[in-house]
């Protein structure tokens, strides 16, 4: 494999080393006087992936107080696409900065709340007519992508799928499928939420994405009805539930019966989008249409912005002020999201996530062959995993990957787990990291796996 260079434009961000770096063990002293204030300050229920004190990030790094520099293979969950600290996100912010902070747009409206719904209309898959509504979290952007989807229809039912992750709000917990650590205790949840068997590969025998829709367009059918079906949500790659790519065809074929049964179909791209999969939206993969699609986390470089982008005619539905809140489309997220727009066209970012997957791919498919307990490789672009199971059985196994993941941290190296069994380890750089930094991460994580 070739070692192609971060694209200049995009190095970096603030000038920081890209190197790995350890100065002191982690979390060093002055990460563990923030994680002790953290404790006292911080309610419990918020977690911590790796006990640091962050002081800057920027290219394919994470420096921390003590002056480690950690090789960010997490990119704050598929947010930072276009790097921290983005010079393109900076510049505009700051500009935005010195004009105005918060008018509120449905109050007093302004340009670029308007020029990101004209960038969303245009990128989501699909020439028909579309409109935006933007928002500050995916959940949010969940919760209103279903509410319009209703209105429109005047049903009411909802299908989530197995494994899918779609927030922590009430209606997304219900959306949600795994229950600890994000529903236990929380409830009661939204009612009319249905769940539907997804197609996962690894762990249904191999069903064809033919055979697999088929299965869950009956249980839906039996279950909840198309008569009182408003719509299907479902990630195109499951994210937290475990990077599960469907089979090929499963994901045209529960669009098809959403069109012959007047229910909506509803992309939740949160994870998946902006460039993330090396396209700009994982349903170009399979040549889907959705009629609406959720984004969030890669639109605007770190800062908070979301939206439901879709059908004019589903999107129009809903009466004037039915959509909307106090900050969604802030200005300062909308001239971020602009400027990360900018960035993953001009700097070749989508592009650049194919090749970090092709490496991810090659690197993760040898370690497999050399290591039974990887029982699965997958995903697509700068969105790969590996699945870890007892070679025996291949019952997950999560005690393992919890090993790996902290040698991992130990020694340098930001990975994020999932999976409904937490026997997932998710790859999810920063589309500005370089080959040498993500080579060197992956080594890590290999040695992680030979010392468990
Ligand atoms: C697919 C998907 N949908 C929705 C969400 C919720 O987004 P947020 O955490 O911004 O509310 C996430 C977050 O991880 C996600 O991955």
């Amino acid at each position: 494999m070739t070692l192609v260079d971060t694209p200049a434009a995009v190095a970096g961000g603030p000038a920081l080393a890209q190197e790995r770096r350890l100065v002191t063990a982690i979390p060093g002293p002055r990460s563990q006087e923030l994680m002790a204030r953290r404790a006292e300050a911080v309610a419990a229920g918020v977690g911590t992936t790796i006990p640091i004190a962050v002081v800057a990030a920027g290219g394919g790094v994470i420096v921390d107080a003590d002056g480690n520099s950690i090789i960010d293979l997490g990119s704050g969950i598929a947010v930072t696409g276009v790097g921290n600290a983005n010079p393109r996100v900076v510049e505009a912010v700051t500009a935005q900065l010195n004009a105005f902070t918060h008018t509120c747009f449905t109050i007093a409206p302004y340009d670029s709340y308007v020029a990101v719904a004209e960038k969303l209309n245009a990128l989501t898959p699909g020439d028909h007519v579309k409109r935006s509504a933007l928002f500050n979290s995916g959940a949010e952007a969940v919760e209103n992508a279903v509410k319009i989807a209703r209105n429109f229809t005047k049903k009411q039912a909802v299908v989530a799928f197995d494994h899918a992750y779609h927030g922590r709000t009430n209606l997304t917990m219900g959306l949600t499928a795994k229950n600890i650590p994000y529903k236990s205790g929380f409830g009661p949840f939204a009612p009319e939420v249905y769940r539907a068997p997804l197609s996962y590969p690894f762990r249904d025998g191999g069903l064809s994405g033919a055979e697999a829709a088929a299965g869950a367009i009956s249980q839906i059918e039996k279950q909840a009805g198309a008569e009182n079906l408003a719509a299907i949500i479902i990630e195109p790659i499951q994210g937290e539930g475990g990077f599960i790519v469907p089979a090929q065809g499963f994901l045209p074929a529960l669009v098809e019966w959403c069109r012959a049964n007047d229910v909506v179909f509803i992309a939740d791209e949160v994870q998946t989008g902006f460039g993330r999969t090396g396209a700009w939206f994982a349903s170009e993969h399979e040549g889907i249409v959705p009629d609406l699609v959720v984004t969030a986390k890669g639109i605007a470089g770190g800062l908070p912005l979301s939206a439901v982008t879709g059908r004019a005619d589903i999107m129009d539905s809903a009466m004037a002020g039915g959509l909307g809140g106090t900050y969604g489309g802030n200005p300062l997220a909308c001239a971020a999201a602009l400027a990360s727009i900018e960035s993953y066209d001009a700097d070749g970012l989508i592009e650049r996530a194919g090749r970090i997957g092709a490496l991810l791919l090659e690197r993760l498919n040898a370690l497999r062959t050399a290591d039974a307990r990887i029982g699965d490789v997958r995903g697509r672009g700068a969105m790969a995993a590996i699945e870890l199971v007892d070679p025996e059985t291949g019952a997950p196994d999560a005690a393992l990957t919890s090993k790996v993941a902290a040698h991992a941290h130990a020694n340098g190296v930001l990975v994020l787990t999932c999976g409904t069994y937490g026997n997932v380890i998710r790859f999810l750089p920063p589309l500005t990291i370089s080959d040498e930094l993500l080579i060197e991460g992956l080594g890590v994580v290999a040695e992680g796996l030979r010392a468990a």
